[in-house]
C-alpha cells in the first residue's frame, strides 16, 4: 500500500457533478488530477461546465488548466499511473461494476480505490471482483460541493482490509480537508438513511398539520439550530427528483424497515414531481422565483402564492434560549409550533435511536454526521438529551457524559480526544478583557483572541492590544477572534463622528497607534490565525504578525476604497515591503488596493499580493488553530523590512493602469484620486518612515472630502459601498 503522504497522482473517473467537484477539490489541493468520463465530447462538456459552477469549484479559474482531461475508452491506462483512483460514475450498480472489472487489471498493486456513491452498498459493488480488488475497495461519500462541505462517509465492507480503512481515514483528514466518519455498509449510509426521511418527515406533517411551508421553514431553520434554509427550501436545494430517487432506492432495499413508509412521497411532492417543477434547477419547486421574488407553494391548493412572513411569536419569545432548552420548552407549546414538533422532531429522534445500531458505530457518529452534513448544531442523540424522557418517550439514558459517550453495549467510552481539531471554546480561559480574552493553547501559547462584534477594531481596542504586548509577559501566541470572521476592519463609526466635528488629530493618533501596534506584532512571536472576514485593519494587524495563516475559504482584502479612504494602519505600507521585488506587481496591487477589491479566498488573496510566501492556507476547515498553534512554537519575530527603491517606471505605469480602469466606466474621478494617493506611498515615498507618515497624511485629506464622508455613511447605514 503506497504510504498516504506520496500520493500525488489521483484520478477521478466520472465527471459529472460530483467527479468534476472532486477534481476541482483535489486540484486546489494541490494534487496531479487527471479526470475521465465515458467519452472525449462528454469529459470536456461537463468539465466546460464545472469551470463556471456556482459556487465556484476552483479557487482561481487557471487551476481548471492543470487537470488532465480523458475518457475511458482510450486513456484507460492512466489508470495504471495513479495513486488513488477516486470512481464517481453515474449510481448504477452495473456501470460501477463493469467499469470495475476493467479497472481492475490496470489498478497499480499498491494504489488506492474508492467509489463514491449515494447509497449502493459497497458488498454489492464489489460482488464478483477479484479478491484482491474487494480487500482494497472503499465507498466515499463526499457532500456536494465537495470544496465547501467537510464531511465525508467512510464505508468498509466487511472484506476491505482494515489497514486501508485506517490509512485512508489518515489521508482524507490529513491531505484532502475532510471529516471523516466511518458508516456501516447499508442503503443510504447515515445521511440519505435518516436526513432523507428527516425530510420527507417534514413534508408529511406540514400537510397534516396544514401548516405554510414558511412556517416549517421558520421552525425547522436556525430556531431549532439548523441551516437558515430550513425544510422546504432545502427540498428545492438539494432537487426533488434527487430526493425522490433516493427514496425509491431505500424503500426497496430496506423493506423491513418499520419507518420506511414515510419514504413515500406525500401529496405536493408527487404532485412536483408530476409537473416535473423539481426544485432550484428548474426555477420552482416548494418555492418559484419570480425575478427577485419568491412565490410559495400553498400546500392544500397546490398553487403558488405570494410569500407570506409567518406570524409565530412563540419563536421569538424562546429563541434567545440556548438550543437544548429552546426545544425542550418548544415541545410544550400549545401553538403551531409546538403541535409540529411533536409531530414531526419526537418521531425523528425515535428513528435516530431505532436506526442507529444498524447504520453507525456509535452515537457520536451518528451526530457528528447530521451536525457536519447537514449544518445541524445539535445530531438527533445531543437533542435525545436535552428534552426530558417523557416527552421523549425514550429510555433515560444519557447519550453523552460530560467526557465520554454511550454505546451499543450501554457501555460508556471516552471521547477520543482529537488535538488537530481543537476549538477555541475548548482552551482554558485565562482573562477576559474588554476587547479581547486571552486563552491558554498549552505548551507556553495564548490566544489573543478579539470578542467585538465582528472583530471590529475600535481605538479602545488598539489601547487594550498595545497595553497587553507592551506590559505584559506575552511570548509566543496566536492572533485571532472569537467571532464569526477574524475582523471586518476598524471602526468606522469613530472615523465618522471625528470627521464630523473636525477632530483631525484625534484621527491621526487613532491612525498612529494602530500604525504602533502593527509594528508591537511585527517584532513579537505571534501567529495570525484567521478566517471568515479578515478586511481593512483586520488585516494590516494580521498581516504585521510574522507569519499568518489563512482558512481557504476567507474573504481577504483592503477594502478602504470603498468608503473613499486608504489603507493607513501600514497596510499600503506592507503592501509595498511585501510586493517590491517587481515594479509590475506593485502596479498591480496599486489598483487591487484603488477599486477595494477583496479576494475570496486565500489563494486568491496570495495571488493579488496580499498574502506573503511564507504565509500558510488551511484548507481543513477545522484545523486552523493546531496548525496555528504548532507555527507559533516555532514563529521569529521579523522585524520592520526596509522600503526598497523600485527598479522600473513604476509611477507611469500605476497612472497608466488608473487610466485604464478609469475607462472602465465605474471607476469614478474620487477613486482616481484614491489611486493617486495611493502612488505616493506605493512608489514615491522614500523610506518605512516616510510610508507611514504618507498614509496618515493622505487619508486625513481624504477624510476631508465630502465624497468620501458620503461614502462612509453609506456604508454605515446600508452595510454596502456607494458609488461616486
Ligand atoms: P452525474 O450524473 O452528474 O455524473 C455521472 C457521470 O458519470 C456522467 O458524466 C457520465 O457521463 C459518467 N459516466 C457514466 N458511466 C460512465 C463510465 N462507465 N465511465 C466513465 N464515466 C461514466 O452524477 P453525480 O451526481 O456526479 O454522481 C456521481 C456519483 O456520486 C453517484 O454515484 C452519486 O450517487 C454520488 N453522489 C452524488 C451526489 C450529488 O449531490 N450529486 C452527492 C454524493 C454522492
Amino acid at each position: 500500500m503506497i504510504d498516504p503522504t506520496s500520493i500525488r497522482k489521483v484520478c477521478v473517473i466520472g465527471a459529472g457533478t460530483m467527479g468534476s467537484g472532486i477534481a476541482a477539490h483535489l486540484a486546489n489541493l494541490g494534487f496531479q488530477v487527471t479526470l475521465l468520463d465515458a467519452s472525449q465530447q462528454s469529459v470536456v462538456d461537463s468539465f466546460e461546465r464545472a469551470k463556471v459552477a456556482k459556487p465556484p469549484h476552483f479557487m482561481l479559474p487557471e487551476t481548471a488548466t492543470e487537470i488532465r482531461l480523458g475518457n475511458t475508452t482510450d486513456n484507460l491506462s492512466w489508470i495504471g499511473e495513479a495513486d488513488w483512483v477516486c470512481e464517481a460514475i453515474v449510481e448504477r450498480t452495473s456501470a460501477k461494476r463493469s467499469l470495475f472489472a476493467r479497472i481492475d487489471p490496470i489498478l497499480r498493486p499498491d494504489a488506492f480505490i474508492s467509489t463514491n456513491t449515494s447509497g449502493i452498498q459497497i458488498s454489492v459493488l464489489s460482488e464478483g471482483l477479484s479478491d484482491g480488488f474487494k480487500q482494497k475497495l472503499i465507498g466515499t461519500h463526499f457532500f456536494n460541493p465537495p470544496r465547501y462541505l467537510k464531511l465525508l462517509e467512510l464505508i468498509p465492507t466487511s472484506e476491505t482490509n482494515p489497514n486501508i480503512v485506517s490509512t485512508m481515514t489518515r489521508f482524507l483528514e490529513d491531505r484532502v480537508a475532510r471529516r471523516v466518519v466511518q458508516a456501516k455498509d447499508t442503503p443510504g449510509f447515515i445521511t440519505n438513511r435518516y436526513g432523507m426521511w428527516c425530510m420527507y418527515q417534514a413534508i408529511h406533517v406540514a400537510e397534516k398539520l396544514q401548516l405554510s411551508i414558511e412556517q416549517v421553514d421558520l421552525i425547522t431553520g436556525p430556531f431549532m439550530g439548523r441551516p437558515k434554509s430550513g425544510s422546504f427550501r432545502l427540498n428545492d436545494i438539494v432537487g426533488l427528483d434527487v430526493m425522490n430517487d433516493i427514496a425509491n432506492n431505500l424503500l426497496e432495499r430496506c423493506p423491513n424497515d418499520p419507518y420506511i413508509q414515510t419514504l413515500k412521497a406525500p401529496k405536493s411532492l408527487a404532485t412536483l414531481l408530476e409537473r416535473h417543477w423539481i426544485g432550484e434547477k428548474m426555477g420552482r419547486g416548494y418555492y418559484r422565483r419570480e425575478g427577485k421574488e419568491f412565490l410559495a407553494l400553498d400546500l392544500t391548493t397546490l398553487a403558488y402564492r405570494q410569500r407570506m412572513e409567518p406570524d409565530l411569536s412563540s419563536i421569538r419569545a424562546l429563541e434567545k434560549l440556548p438550543l437544548g432548552e429552546r426545544i425542550a420548552a418548544a415541545l410544550e407549546l400549545k401553538d403551531e409550533v409546538g403541535e409540529f414538533l411533536r409531530h414531526y422532531l419526537i418521531p425523528s429522534l425515535k428513528y435516530a435511536n431505532y436506526l442507529k445500531e444498524e447504520v453507525s458505530h456509535s452515537v457520536l457518529n451518528f451526530d457528528q454526521v447530521m451536525e457536519w452534513g447537514f449544518s445541524w448544531a445539535m445530531g438527533p442523540f445531543a437533542m435525545i438529551d436535552s428534552i426530558p424522557s417523557n416527552r421523549t418517550g425514550l429510555p433515560d439514558q444519557k447519550s453523552y457524559l460530560s467526557h465520554s459517550v454511550l454505546q451499543f453495549d450501554g457501555q460508556y467510552l471516552p471521547i477520543e480526544s482529537r488535538p488537530e481539531f481543537t476549538r477555541l471554546a475548548d482552551a482554558p480561559l485565562i482573562e477576559s478583557k474588554t476587547h479581547f480574552n486571552i486563552r491558554d493553547l498549552g505548551d507556553g501559547i495564548k490566544a489573543l483572541c478579539l470578542t467585538t462584534k465582528m472583530g471590529v477594531i475600535s481605538p479602545a481596542c488598539v489601547e487594550e492590544l498595545i497595553g497587553t504586548l507592551e506590559t505584559e509577559s506575552i511570548d509566543r501566541f496566536v492572533f485571532t477572534s472569537e467571532a464569526r470572521s477574524f475582523s471586518a476592519g476598524f471602526d468606522l463609526k469613530f472615523f465618522l463622528a471625528a470627521i464630523g466635528e473636525e477632530r483631525w488629530n484625534d484621527i491621526d493618533h487613532a491612525l498612529a497607534r494602530l500604525q504602533h501596534l502593527g509594528e508591537l506584532l511585527q517584532h513579537s512571536r505571534g501567529v495570525a490565525a484567521v478566517y471568515g472576514h479578515v478586511l481593512g485593519a483586520g488585516l494590516e494587524l494580521a498581516l504585521s504578525c510574522p507569519q499568518l495563516l489563512a482558512l481557504a475559504e476567507t474573504n481577504i482584502g483592503l477594502p478602504e476604497a470603498k468608503v473613499g479612504l486608504l489603507p493607513a494602519g501600514r497596510g499600503a505600507t506592507l503592501m509595498r515591503i511585501n510586493n517590491q521585488h517587481s515594479a509590475k506587481r506593485l502596479a498591480d496591487v496599486t489598483m487591487t488596493l484603488a477599486t477595494g477589491h477583496v479576494a475570496t479566498n486565500a489563494q486568491e488573496a496570495r495571488s493579488l499580493g496580499y498574502l506573503r510566501s511564507t504565509d500558510r492556507t488551511v484548507f481543513h476547515p477545522d484545523r486552523l488553530l493546531f496548525e496555528a498553534k504548532s507555527a507559533a512554537l516555532a514563529v521569529e519575530p521579523t522585524g520592520i523590512i526596509q522600503v526598497q527603491p523600485v527598479a522600473g517606471p513604476l509611477s507611469g505605469m500605476i497612472d497608466r493602469g488608473l487610466e485604464s480602469l478609469g475607462t472602465k466606466g465605474d471607476f469614478s474621478k474620487h477613486d482616481a484620486l484614491i489611486g493617486q494617493k495611493l502612488k505616493v506611498i506605493l512608489a514615491k515615498a522614500q523610506n518605512y518612515e516616510d510610508c507611514l507618515a504618507k498614509e496618515r497624511s493622505e487619508f486625513l485629506d481624504l477624510c476631508a472630502k465630502a465624497l468620501t464622508v458620503a461614502r462612509i455613511s453609506h456604508m454605515l447605514e446600508n452595510g454596502k459601498p456607494l458609488r461616486n
